[in-house]
């Protein structure tokens, strides 16, 4: 088990696991940790939110540092893909590292189970935090992250589906950590993603829903993501984080008004216009993230002092 390492997961699809492992790990690395951000799942869309996707791609070589491993291997990671931030990539050969793993399972039962963190051990001394973004399925994955990692942190929307993912992802935990695979496996919370900043009932209910599954209040955090699909857009369209995205936001703005002076002006359509036109919800959503990292860094702090106490 690697101590410093948190997975972000949930069992349902587009509940913001990828999105908030890419914002806390730069948010993380910008204040002084050293940060290890590791995509296991093959749609690799933490390289788009992180902007090292295209480069991957035109390599072709999206997962294979983590297949490597499995072939004995020491996992090369993306160097500096923000200042402390390296970056482990997913893409086809993850998928090819879930074929392996399965065949592997069916020949030993339960010798899946260590491949990321024996992956991941031999460079976890270089970094203060490692994150970890799963796949919403693939248990096999699910389970070797979760006997990985010491933390677990999961998003969810607040509709039924996704609350049925977050009950999918408990059991897994309970299994992890019930079976003597990951005893120190710790649950760090659950928190609500892209919910509307008026919506109150519906986060309301949806949080009474979060403690009901988990087993209390305690493992629901304050922090919520709010819904800013447009900022969450130019995000991933433009590899920037929200705070990065925040601080671009007076530039921007400046840009789009001079655009419409020159269109006034007779001028015709600016570039400007399209190119570089930030949604203005990136400072709200910056906001959230940033309250998340604190928490989340708070809960760690009190789990270790506890830790360390006991
Ligand atoms: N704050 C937000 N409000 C609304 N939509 C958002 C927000 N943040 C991200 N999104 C959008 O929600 C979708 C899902 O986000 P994300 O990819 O982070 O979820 P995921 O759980 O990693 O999905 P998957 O299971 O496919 O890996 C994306 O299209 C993203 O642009
Ligand atoms: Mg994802």
């Amino acid at each position: 088990m690697l101590p410093q390492a948190l997975a972000v997961i949930q069992g349902k699809g587009g509940v913001g696991k990828t999105s908030c492992t890419a914002a806390l790990s730069g948010l993380f690395a910008a204040a002084g940790r050293r940060v290890l951000a590791v995509d296991i799942d093959p749609q690799a869309n933490l390289g788009r939110d992180l902007g090292y996707y295209d480069e991957v791609d035109a390599r072709g070589d999206g997962g294979r540092a983590l297949l490597g491993a499995l072939h004995g291997y020491p996992v090369e990671p993306i160097r500096n893909v923000r200042p402390n931030l390296d970056c482990v990539s997913a893409g086809d050969a993850t998928e090819e590292l879930t074929h392996m793993l399965t065949s592997r399972e069916m020949r030993r039962p339960g010798s899946a189970q260590t491949a990321i963190a024996d992956a991941l051990t031999p460079l976890a001394r270089d970094y203060d935090l490692i994150l970890i973004d799963c796949p919403p399925s693939s248990p096999l994955l699910q389970k070797a992250t979760l006997s990985a990692v010491q933390y677990v942190l999961i998003p969810t929307r607040a509709d039924d589906a996704s609350i049925d993912g977050l009950l999918k992802v408990d059991s897994l935990f309970a299994e992890v950590k019930g079976a003597g695979v990951n005893p120190s496996l710790h649950l760090l919370g659950a928190f609500l993603f892209g919910v509307g900043v008026q919506s109150k009932r519906i986060s309301d209910d949806a949080r009474q829903a979060i403690a009901d599954c988990l087993g209390g209040d305690k493992h629901v955090l304050h922090t919520q993501i709010r819904y800013a699909e447009g900022a969450a857009q130019d995000c991933r369209r433009l590899g920037l984080l929200p705070h990065e995205l925040e601080a671009k936001l007076p530039e921007a703005n400046r840009a789009r008004f001079a655009a419409l002076r020159a269109r006034r002006a007779g001028g015709g359509r600016h570039r400007a216009d399209s190119d570089t036109r930030i949604s203005g919800s990136a400072a709200g959503l910056a906001q959230d993230y940033s309250k998340l990292a604190q928490e989340v860094v708070a809960r760690i702090r009190v789990h270790r002092q506890a830790q360390v106490s006991a």
